[in-house]
């Protein structure tokens, strides 16, 4: 199969059209809508490549959408961007419509560019060591949660307590100033943004976009909680700006994500102002937030259902980095068989099952005609599990990942791909990998897991939402005795 996306004709066979690929029997209208369950969408097309093959049509009504599951193809596609291929624009124009800044993950174009070199300066790894003392004080108010649900014999709802630990961490650096929902559930800005991003990523998977013809009263709550936000954004901008003033230090070394996105805005040439910071302040809460919380989650349940080797990782965790108090972000840095667990967690379950580009021109993938403005749809998760390319693929075995296997993890992580590829993969990679290691540190090296599992006990379902995650997931702890030392 040919991996190139070009000019549409050069290739000596004429492309096929997309009108002509095989893909689900598809309705007068309505196309292939009805059918599609959007909690499971990502699951319905894995299954239907296995029918028709690694590149077919979906008819979303209007518009006909190419899916392709080869994972060569789609890291092409993604390479291609931003000349041939973009974001699809429906996600800018329905942030926008909400009232929101533009942000780094919707924005294309120049606005794309210049925002993503901001972003990149606040996330790289340097500065993510300058951030590693705040994270630390949210992994430990999440210990002091689950030693309190330990000490009461509670169930914990695994992933109601990840996503509080993502929100106060990522809203601590984004925000610039400390958020709590971990000791208390008051937090003003969360419960807006509790409202707001389920209502975003609704209208992004929604068929009809009813609000642009009508505003239901939970329209108007949402358009309130969306200037509420703004206007708490625009309070943070504006205390950071005063702090980096009385503090001229933190332009060489600001303290925060915040701090930092502005100092990369003032510098000139940017093209960047204060609008874009604040766009990308929510950017980083709703990129950053239930990715990196349920891809916790799912590494938890498969830690407690692996005890071998949720041994080994605890052994390394006693060893590298010992009490969780005493972390530092060079002991985390040296966790790599915890750091295996993760890449093996994300192979398994990818939070981000499905990428969708959009053709910026009329292009050939895989050799079908792709019309400008026709989306294409990556299955991020379909060779990952195959044998051709993982031995044992549906099992958890995170040793692949290891240095001793070095070509085989390199080639493992092209096809496996969980945080995108070329110039728009995730630039929050360090940052996620960095709190997983941290959360899953401390838990394993203060608790045992008598339970990481979902309520029917067997195989926990997938949702999802804006990204994929285990349905109801239940954990219970006891607290351990003995901390080593760390070595
Ligand atoms: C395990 C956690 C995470 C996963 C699996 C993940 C995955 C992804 C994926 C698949 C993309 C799309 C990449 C592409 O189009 O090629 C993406 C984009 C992005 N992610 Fe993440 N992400 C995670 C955590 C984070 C965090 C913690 C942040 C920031 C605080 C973040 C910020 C972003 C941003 C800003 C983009 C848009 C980049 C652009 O369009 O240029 N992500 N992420």
């Amino acid at each position: 199969m040919s991996t190139e996306t070009s000019e549409p004709h050069e290739d000596a066979a004429p492309p096929r059209r997309l009108e002509d690929l095989p893909g689900p029997r598809a309705l007068p209208f309505f196309g292939n809508t009805l059918q599609i369950r959007l909690a499971d969408m990502h699951r319905q097309f894995e299954a239907w490549s296995e029918r028709f093959g690694s590149v077919y049509r979906i008819d979303f009504g209007p518009r006909l959408a190419l899916i392709v599951a080869d994972h060569e193809v789609i890291a092409q596609v993604l390479r291609d961007r931003p000349q041939q291929f973009r974001r699809p624009l429906s996600g800018g124009r329905i942030s926008s419509e909400m009232g929101f800044d533009q942000g780094v993950f919707f924005a294309n174009d120049e606005v794309w560019r210049h925002q993503r070199r901001m972003v990149m300066a606040g996330l790289d790894p340097a500065h993510i060591k300058a951030y590693f003392p705040s994270l630390l004080r949210v992994t430990e108010r999440l210990r002091a949660r689950w030693q309190a649900a330990a000490r009461a014999h509670a169930g914990i709802d695994l992933q109601a307590d990840l996503m509080r630990f993502t929100v106060d961490a990522v809203a601590g650096l984004a925000f610039g100033a400390e958020v709590d929902t971990l000791s208390g559930d008051e937090d003003v800005i969360q419960r807006h943004l509790n409202k707001i991003f389920p209502a975003l990523s609704r209208r992004l998977f929604s068929i009809v976009p009813y609000w642009r013809y009508v505003k239901l009263p939970k329209d108007r709550e949402l358009e309130r909680s969306v200037a509420e936000v703004q206007a708490a954004v625009r309070g943070f901008i504006a205390a950071a700006r005063e702090r980096i003033a009385a503090d001229p230090g933190r332009r060489e070394h600001p303290r925060n994500l915040l701090e930092a996105m502005l100092n990369a805005a003032d510098q000139p040439g940017s093209g960047v102002g204060d609008s874009d910071v604040a766009g990308n302040v929510l950017t980083m809460l709703l990129a950053g937030e239930d990715t990196t919380a349920n891809t916790l989650a799912w590494m938890i349940h498969l830690l407690h259902r692996h005890p071998e080797v949720l041994a080994r990782a605890r052994a390394e965790v006693l060893q590298v980095a010992g009490e969780p108090a005493a972390f530092t972000f060079d002991a985390m840095s040296r966790l790599d068989y915890l750091e295996a667990c993760a890449h093996e967690t994300m192979r398994l379950k990818p939070v981000a099952p499905i990428i969708a580009a959009e053709a910026v021109h009329d292009t050939v993938v895989a050799g079908v005609l792709v019309p400008a403005g026709t989306v294409v749809i990556g299955l991020m998760r379909r060779d990952s599990l195959r044998e051709q390319y993982f031995s044992d693929a549906q099992a958890f075995r995170p040793e692949r990942w290891l240095d001793g296997a070095a070509i085989a993890a390199t080639s493992a992580k092209r096809v496996a791909m969980p945080f995108g590829a070329g110039p728009r993969m995730c630039p929050g990679r360090y940052l996620a990998l960095l709190e997983i290691k941290m959360a899953a540190a401390m838990l394993l090296a203060s608790f045992d897991i008598d339970e990481a599992g979902g309520a029917a006990g067997a195989e926990v379902p997938e949702r999802l939402a804006f990204s994929m995650g285990p349905v109801g997931l239940r954990m219970r702890l006891t607290e351990r005795r003995t901390v080593a030392a760390a070595g």
